[in-house]
């Protein structure tokens, strides 16, 4: 018997559970005036954490969102966050106790798919999710962006206030996403969670807005450090972009141009980009742009792998049977037939066979079959399935996710 329990965390608990989750963060426990206004963003529901006695010393927590999956459909995920245990009581299960309880409360919700940022990419693939977006680093030299004739369009770029800065993007939101594969709705709780401590006063962070023909169609948040030193005077700004979403490709250049117009910055860095975005080439001089890292984006777990499989479409090829073994919810584990119309349960011949967290990264585009036959992820009984399994999964456009939770 262990000596702690897994339980969904009740009414009233939600401050003890959350002094688990900052501390295992290193982040500052919360005032009593700082709990007062953040503690509608977590609430008891959907939570589960494991007590020891009355404390408890592990916490798991997920919201309701949607994904959008290849083919355009908006599926129901749970965005799982808030993975924490106490450092007096990690590596004694108490993860692996609190995740196999989630999953199994998701596949009795009926959520097709549940999705993670991992702080270490050692620690979920054994719960089934896997790298299925990806997002690109950049360092932009303001000094070396040029941008080639032509960019940029008759819409105008303003400055938002505190107050606007909190309520005006998640409304502008809905218009710029979810537009490709990977994409999240992001409900209020999102915002609340990793939006408004940002941008009000203490945050330190502007939030600029793109308004088009239509109307504001797009934002980007965005914060500055002064470099300067008593030593190096030349050193200027640095400025950060967090989250830049537009509903066009015009209303990204345009936000894109403002961040580099801003004076005295002298280097612009962002993270989580889509890997396709022509950032440097829309400069005269490329290497202004300098690729300083890709890193795996969105985890992405198929937990309901029937409904998963049958909410995406699929190119045109020959079928191929695929055995999935799903340790955690055997109940997905078999053999799928995959075919331009769809999937379903067979009991033919696998032609190859892999573990749902490789079916993961597969599903929304973002990796190939062979590669993944590369890594000895995929066993092969039939050489030429593979071939038909990049075409089946092949994607129009990369995925991305573009939200961080
Ligand atoms: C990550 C964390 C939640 C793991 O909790 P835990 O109770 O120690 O995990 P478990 O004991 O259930 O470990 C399960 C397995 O995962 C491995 N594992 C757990 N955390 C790991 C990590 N950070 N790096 C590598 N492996 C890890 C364990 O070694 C164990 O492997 P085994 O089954 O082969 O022995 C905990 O270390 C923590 O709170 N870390 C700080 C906060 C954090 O990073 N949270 C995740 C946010 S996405």
């Amino acid at each position: 018997m262990s000596d702690f329990l897994v339980r969904p965390v009740a009414e009233g608990e939600q401050r003890a559970c959350h002094g688990v989750l900052y501390e295992a963060l290193h982040a500052p426990a919360l005032s009593d005036e700082a709990w007062e206004r953040f503690s509608p963003a977590f609430p008891a529901e959907r939570k589960f954490a494991a007590f020891a006695g009355d404390a408890p010393v592990g916490i798991v927590s997920s919201r309701a969102v949607e994904v959008l999956v290849p083919g355009g459909a908006l599926v129901p995920m749970a965005s799982v966050d808030g993975v924490a245990v106490r450092a007096d009581w990690t590596r004694r299960g108490v993860m692996s106790a609190m995740m196999a309880a989630q999953l199994a409360d998701l596949a009795a919700r009926g959520e097709p798919l549940a999705g993670l940022n991992a702080s270490e990419a050692t620690i979920y693939g054994r719960f089934g999710y896997g790298v299925a977006t990806c997002g690109k680093s950049v360092r932009i030299s303001s000094g070396r962006a040029r941008w080639r004739p032509g960019l940029g369009g008759a819409g105008r770029v303003r400055l938002l206030d505190a107050q606007e800065a909190v309520k005006v993007p998640p409304g502008i939101y809905p218009e710029c996403g979810p537009l490709r594969p990977g994409m999240l709705t992001r409900p209020d709780g999102w915002w609340s969670e990793n939006h408004d401590g940002l941008v009000t006063a203490d945050g330190q962070h502007r939030v600029a807005v793109h308004a088009g023909p239509a109307g504001d169609d797009g934002f980007v948040v965005f914060g500055t450090k002064d470099r300067r030193t008593f030593e190096d005077s030349e050193r200027g700004a640095s400025l950060r972009v967090v989250d830049l979403h537009g509903a066009t490709a015009e209303a990204r250049t345009a936000l894109w141009q403002f961040v580099l117009s801003v004076d005295l910055v002298r280097e612009v860095y962002a993270r989580g980009l889509p890997v396709d975005e022509p950032l440097g080439e829309m400069f005269t001089d490329p290497r202004a742009c300098r690729v300083t890292g890709i890193d795996d984006e969105l985890w992405l777990r198929l937990v309901d792998v029937d409904a998963a499989l049958n909410a995406r479409t699929y190119f045109d090829a020959e079928p191929v049977v695929v055995e999935v073994e799903d340790r955690y919810l055997p109940a997905n584990s078999g053999r799928y037939v995959i075919s331009a119309s769809g999937a379903e349960r067979t009991s033919a011949a696998a032609h190859v066979r892999l573990d749902v967290d490789t079916l993961a990264m597969l599903y929304l585009g973002e990796w190939r079959a062979s590669s993944l036959v590369r890594t000895g992820r995929v066993a092969v009984a039939d050489a030429d399935a593979v071939t038909r399994l990049d075409e089946l999964f092949r994607t129009a456009e990369k995925p991305w996710c573009g939200t961080h939770f």
